[in-house]
């Protein structure tokens, strides 16, 4: 069955809410949501989102502040662009009653978080994503232009490739008319036709055993948008966060965020030594990249499977009002936060790279706009410097939404031609279980050898091993009836293909790429 709205959305983060809200000044808006409107990588977010707000701060030191942590990969005018539009979509969130902390004297209370060299962290408690994307879908659910699509999932955009015609990889020819969906209740595709399609589909964080991210994030965005051969660049950055809380049977391992750093709390191994010093002068709080291959390196000695943080000697008061979800969470397992030293471990935590994008957030598919993480807009260069992801998410949802009256709509005759979805001569698959041994065995491939520290070998042999999975996968794609399991198994194979190729292909270590053949 065919359903047209004027613009369709995948994905119900910051990204895509927030451009709903934007988007629906033009016309009727269709939100495609996996699962709850409210499972979203948004609500996981701890730690804040990074601003300009007050002096001693200034555009130019959080400008720096990006390219130093970018190791000089971004795209300067993008910097700006965020930097400098950053406080005014804070205002916008504050404006649909988002709550920041404040001081005492009713000015923001802004944390510090590695590689900023001023505290510019606008927060609420240590559940910043979860204020932000409560106050999104209060806003949302208020709009009667907004239609929301819980539990339905996106199998692939639709193109050309859909009217039979043959598309070059790349070509600026490729035109977007919508997505086909999965109702996961009803198990039906329907065909949604947009004027405008927006990916906010978030990372890919479960291509990998252990990440920060909700289980259902698993690169479908990038996935569908790679196949439908758009343009997908720098995914061999992948961002490891350093303090997920180890807790081995865990999913998603719950982040400790970096703010608990910001507040002092520091690494130490398993000699009770602040090793990060040895090296960064900047200790507990240097960029993402260099704590996180710090920890792997103590661990790789060691031969232990996780550090400690060390909260201890923050007032207690301090860790319970600032910290209440980390205080409680370890608590629930035993750990109390000012008297025990935390156990933690990097994990996957955000993709850098993603769906090439430019400076209206639009891809190199026509009609076709990617936001958030899924995006690769230039910002973050070779590693995303903390708390920016949200800001970057608000400012080119914006930017998207102020662009769409300007794309040439298609005609209803267009729409008319767009076949349904046709799954003929498929079979309902009844060997589940091999979907789920092979998405283990992606992820384990990943996390073995594309994980912290590469080198050329590991990586060939990633390439080998996944080589297997996807063809064994497209043939029993093919023959299957869709279901989400088999949909999200292409999708980690084709950001793991995506993210090993890429890697092979960047001929330096630099960032969060570290080949140790090119160290
Ligand atoms: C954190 O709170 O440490 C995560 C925030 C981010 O990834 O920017």
């Amino acid at each position: 069955m065919k359903k047209q709205f004027d613009f369709l959305i995948i994905g119900s983060g910051i990204a895509g809410l927030f451009y709903a809200l934007k988007a629906s000044k033009y016309g009727k808006v269709a939100i495609i949501s996996k699962e709850d409107i409210y499972n979203t990588t948004t609500v996981k977010a701890q730690g804040g989102i990074a601003s300009v707000m007050y002096n001693p701060d200034s555009y130019d030191k959080h400008i720096e502040d990006t390219i130093n942590a970018g190791a000089g990969l971004n795209n300067r005018e993008v910097v700006e662009i965020v930097v400098k539009e950053g406080p005014t979509r804070i205002l916008d969130l504050i404006n649909i009653g988002t709550h920041f902390d404040k001081d005492e004297d009713g000015s923001f209370d802004l944390g510090k978080e590695g590689g900023h060299s001023e505290n510019r962290v606008l927060h609420f408690k240590d559940k910043t994503g979860q204020e932000i994307q409560r106050a999104l879908i209060h806003e949302v659910m208020q709009d009667p232009n907004i239609f929301i699509f819980e539990n339905h999932f996106a199998i692939e955009i639709i193109t050309q490739h859909h009217l039979g015609q043959t598309l070059k990889k790349s070509s600026p020819n490729i035109e977007c008319y919508g997505a086909y969906i999965f109702d996961t209740k009803s198990k039906e595709v329907f065909t949604f036709l947009s004027k405008t399609t927006m990916i906010a589909t978030g990372g890919c964080g479960n291509a990998y055993q252990n990440t920060t991210n909700p289980v259902g994030i698993t690169g479908d965005g990038i996935a569908m948008v790679y196949r439908a051969k758009g343009l997908i660049e720098n995914m061999e950055f992948v961002q490891f966060h350093p303090t997920a809380l180890y807790n081995p049977a865990e999913r998603p391992s719950f982040l400790i965020t970096e703010a608990l750093r910001g507040a002092g709390a520091i690494l130490k191994n398993h000699k009770n030594e602040d090793f990060c010093l040895k090296y960064d002068s900047r200790g507990s709080l240097a960029p993402r990249d260099i704590v996180a291959r710090a920890i792997d390196t103590e661990m790789k000695l060691s031969g232990e499977d996780h550090v400690y943080l060390d909260a201890r000697h923050i007032d207690k008061e301090k860790l319970i009002t600032h910290f209440p979800t980390i205080y409680a969470k370890c608590m629930e397992i035993g750990i109390n936060i000012s008297k025990d030293l935390i156990p933690v471990t990097p994990a996957a935590h955000y993709l850098c790279g993603g769906i090439k994008t430019d400076v209206h957030a639009r891809t190199s598919i026509k009609n076709l706009y990617a936001t958030g993480e899924a995006a690769s807009t230039g910002l973050h260069g070779a590693n995303r410097l903390a708390s920016n992801s949200l800001l970057e998410a608000v400012v080119f949802a914006h930017r998207a939404a102020e662009d769409i009256t300007d794309t040439q709509w298609y005609s209803q005759e267009v729409f008319n031609k767009i076949p349904e979805w046709n799954d003929e001569g498929t079979i309902k698959n009844e060997e589940l279980v091999l979907i789920s041994f092979s998405r283990k065995e992606v992820q384990q491939i990943m996390s073995n050898y594309v994980g912290i520290v590469r080198s050329d070998l590991r990586l060939q042999r990633a390439m080998d091993r996944l080589n297997v999975i996807f063809k064994e996968t497209e043939d029993l794609y093919k023959a299957s009836k869709v279901s989400v399991d088999i949909c999200e198994l292409r999708n980690i194979i084709n950001v793991g293909y995506l993210i090993i190729k890429q890697a092979k292909e960047r001929r330096e270590s630099i960032g969060l790429h570290y080949n140790s053949d090119l160290a």
